[in-house]
């Protein structure tokens, strides 16, 4: 990247930077992206990880979910997908090989399930894994065997199909050390079950980044993961931010995309401005969003901030290059994008502990649109923002 890039503090609290933005020359060609029509935008939805991990999933939290999403008025604004994760499975498959879902907790099966999502106009989805162990199954003592894909993509993926599924969470957890498997390989392998069905089925590929799946996962899946579980705690957040700086450069386009997790907006010790914070970024990232909290039991400002329309819609336009580190410094970062009506998105973040203004120059003449206030702010990139405080905004050729 051609980034030229100068900082002239004129105090502490008052950074000023200098954007040459040459970069956007310097995208790379991407290689074609799965062809299965899917994910022109980076999907939305809900996932139930972030909100109730794994042993207190049932079908219950999921119903209240997709009725909440119709409810708050989320799923107009997007979020569409319903996804099941880890955890919804029996302790083992049945007689005849197929997977099933524990019955306790989902008495009345998935398609059941599936059927009821989609009467709320919301799609749905679930999570296997290509191996022979789920991630709680290690990570959370899952009392189960056997319920991995390995052996059974075919099965799986009709059985899927036939339970109405529009959306594959497929998360490598431990294949390659427990099971000997190739990412690539095992990924693919799923692909092609999938396009063999006559369902459309969004795939979507977890395994953190550990091989640099933006180098080969455009033409398997619709998104990867860039990086390692996100957890509800401003430091994650903040880590998670700087590992997407390099992969940036690498970002997909329709159908295929950085996915740097799921979101915690609502969670842990997030305040309201780190929670904005993390939405912005994950705005110009063209960041997948899968809100991890129950919706039902959103403050209004969680709510606000999942359904501010104008972040949504940075996040869902991509113009070429989803959103890159513009510059960083000790308490600072600048991120931003083009937008495809000829304006530039971008977030000003204060990552250090006291109140400051971050300010950046870029090049051109703009009107600014401050997205969190919804309002009209002049000329000048720039804001004053309280510690791990971010303002989003749209800049818009004068
Ligand atoms: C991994 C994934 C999480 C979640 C869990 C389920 O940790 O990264 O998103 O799916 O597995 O066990």
């Amino acid at each position: 990247m051609d980034h030229a890039i100068t900082a002239k503090p004129k105090t502490s609290l008052l950074l000023i930077f200098l954007v040459v933005l040459t970069w956007l020359l310097s995208v790379p060609v991407p290689t074609p992206a799965l062809a299965n029509g899917l994910a022109g935008t980076p999907p939305m939805g809900w996932n139930s990880w972030n909100q109730v991990r794994c042993h207190d999933l049932t079908e219950d939290v999921v119903r209240r979910a997709a009725d909440a999403l119709a409810d708050t008025g989320l799923r107009d604004a997007g979020y569409e997908y319903v996804v099941v994760d880890d955890c919804w499975q029996a302790a083992t498959r049945a007689a005849d090989g197929s997977l099933q879902p524990d019955p306790k907790r989902f008495p009345h099966g998935i398609a059941d399930l599936a059927d009821y999502v989609h009467s709320r106009g919301l799609l749905f989805g679930i999570y296997a894994v290509p191996g022979s162990r789920t991630c709680a199954m290690a990570n959370d003592a899952y009392p189960a065997s056997g319920i991995g894909s390995l052996g059974h993509e075919r099965q799986d993926a009709e059985t899927f199909d036939r339970w109405g599924v529009d959306y594959l969470k497929y998360d490598w957890c431990y294949a390659d050390t427990v099971d000997g498997l190739d990412r690539k390989a095992a990924f693919e392998k799923m692909r092609d079950e999938l396009a063999a069905l006559p369902r459309p089925i969004v795939y979507a590929i977890s395994e953190y980044g550990v091989s640099s799946p933006w180098t080969w996962a455009r033409p398997v899946a619709n998104l990867w993961r860039t990086t390692d579980d996100l957890f509800a705690t401003w430091d994650s957040v903040l880590a998670t931010i700087d590992r997407q700086a390099a992969v940036a450069v690498h970002s997909g386009s329709p159908g295929g995309w950085n996915d740097p997790d799921m979101l915690q907006v609502g969670n842990g010790t997030l305040t309201a401005d780190e929670s904005r914070a993390h939405f912005s970024v994950w705005a110009v990232l063209n960041a997948p969003l899968f809100a991890g909290t129950d919706p039902a039991k959103l403050s209004g400002t969680d709510l606000a901030t999942l359904g501010n329309a104008e972040a949504i819609t940075v996040d869902q336009d991509f113009a070429g290059s989803q959103g890159r580190r513009l510059a960083a410094g000790p308490g600072y970062q600048v991120w931003g994008k083009p937008l495809s009506d000829g304006g530039f998105a971008v977030v000003l973040l204060n990552t250090g502990s006291t109140t400051a203004t971050v300010s950046a120059v870029i090049p051109g003449a703009w009107n600014v649109r401050d997205l969190w206030a919804h309002r009209d702010v002049g000329t000048a990139v720039s804001a004053s923002l309280r510690p791990h405080a971010a303002a989003l905004l749209k800049l818009t050729p004068r």
